[in-house]
């Protein structure tokens, strides 16, 4: 989310009734720290009106192109914006757009821009598949207009299993941060992250694992995937919604974790192993449910394997490989020797000890120590700001 501090977004807004989550687009926009200047067309006026956008954006909402000053302004916007987001863009303001049309502010501005743009399609399903509007986006798909969604779901006609339902604001926001993080250093790279516990079983009932939520591992994947990356993201059983864009391969023990890391790995310019890989099973898995008995129970466990000692023939000459260690106490100088002692480029190194760090918390506070003796103090701060600075500090490794 850092990356919209001081970004200008232009939010053209076309009318349908998709509208009323143009506004929660908005709001997570201005939020982010962008400057968010909204452009309603007529009919989109109809529906919400503009004291409500600019409410939410904190600036004026500009609507037609007969006021004054109107003119320029669209012209500058349009140099000025980082990215242009239309949220929803109708069938009719596809068609126009497609046609090359200026009749109003909206489209005039995208005759005008220069930046990228992203276009969020909502209409009823046959209108989406209708051949006229599957012509006209495939002649913006050709002249480089990027899109998310439609969805199939609930429309205002009642449930479809076909698209036409525009994405959530969360997804729309993640693709345009993939717009404007474009051409960054992680663009085209191949990037696999492993997050969550594993899990291994004592019977088909119960299981050894660990406290391990997945939320590092999937702010990671999804910060990787919004600067450019192709990202895999390798998860134990986690309850966390998939981040947009990204392939997730699911599995349960480290085994499974280790043959999936195996497949990704030749291919990958950055892994990180942010995962807490169970580090031991029970020797025997019982095929049925072991019966409660009298007395104590003694369960014997065997080492798993370790991933990354396992994995390491596997990278690709010029990857980077980060760890991960969760230490309580003296956590800097145990992640110097497991830096070494895993072969690895980066380590992220944090005391469970600390409030608001490591398991099952949405914060983290982490040291990331790298092979040259260097040392970065992340202070305390969402797993999602931890991850940019993680992926900060990888970018300029890449490619070396
Ligand atoms: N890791 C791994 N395979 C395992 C266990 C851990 O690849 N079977 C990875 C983790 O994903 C992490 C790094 O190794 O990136 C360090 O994990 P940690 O559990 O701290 O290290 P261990 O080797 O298990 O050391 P210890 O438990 O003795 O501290």
């Amino acid at each position: 989310m850092t990356r919209w501090e001081g970004r200008h977004v232009v939010v053209g807004v076309s009318g349908g009734i998709a509208c009323y989550k143009s506004c929660i687009l908005v709001r997570r926009l201005a939020e982010a720290g962008a400057q968010v200047h909204v452009i309603l067309t007529e009919g989109a006026a109809e529906f919400v009106r503009p004291l409500t956008f600019e409410a939410l954006s904190g600036r004026p909402v500009l609507t037609s192109l007969w006021t004054r000053d109107a003119a320029l302004q669209h012209v500058r916007l349009a140099q000025a914006a980082d990215v242009i987001i239309v949220a929803p863009a109708t069938a009719h303001l596809i068609a126009r757009v497609a046609q090359g049309l200026g009749d109003d502010l909206l489209t005039t501005l995208l005759l005008a821009r220069i930046a990228p743009v992203l276009l969020a399609p909502a209409m009823n399903d046959e209108m989406y598949a209708n051949p006229a509007t599957r012509a006209n986006l495939a002649t913006l798909a050709g002249r480089g207009f990027a899109f998310v969604g439609p969805e199939a779901g609930a429309l205002a006609e009642g449930p479809s299993d076909r698209p036409g339902r525009m994405s959530e604001p969360e997804t729309i926001l993640a693709h345009a941060a993939r717009l404007v993080g474009s051409g960054g250093p992680l663009a085209g790279r191949r990037v696999v992250v492993t997050a969550g516990p594993t899990r291994e079983g004592l019977d088909p009932v119960r299981v050894v694992t660990n406290r391990s939520s997945g939320k590092m591992g999937f702010r990671l994947a999804e910060a990787a995937w919004e600067r450019g990356a192709e990202v895999t993201l390798i998860t134990g059983p986690v309850s966390l919604p998939a981040p947009v864009g990204v392939s997730v391969v699911a599995v349960e023990t480290t085994a499974q974790m280790e043959a999936a890391v195996g497949t990704a790995l030749p291919e990958a310019d950055l892994l990180i192993m942010a995962a807490a890989p169970a580090d031991y099973r029970p020797a025997e898995t019982a095929g049925a449910k072991r019966p409660r008995q009298e007395g104590p129970l003694t369960v014997a466990l065997e080492p798993t394997d370790d991933i990354l000692r396992r994995t390491a023939g596997l990278r690709k000459p010029g990857s980077v490989i980060v760890g991960f260690a969760l230490e309580t106490g003296d956590a800097v100088t145990k992640g110097r020797a497991k830096l070494a002692r895993k072969q690895l480029d980066l380590i992220v190194v944090n005391d469970a000890l600390e409030p608001g760090a490591a398991f099952e918390v949405d914060t983290n506070r982490v040291v990331i120590l790298d092979r040259e003796g260097g040392e970065r103090v992340v202070p305390l701060a969402s797993k999602r700001v931890v991850a940019d600075a993680i992926l900060d500090s990888v970018e300029p490794r890449l490619g070396r």
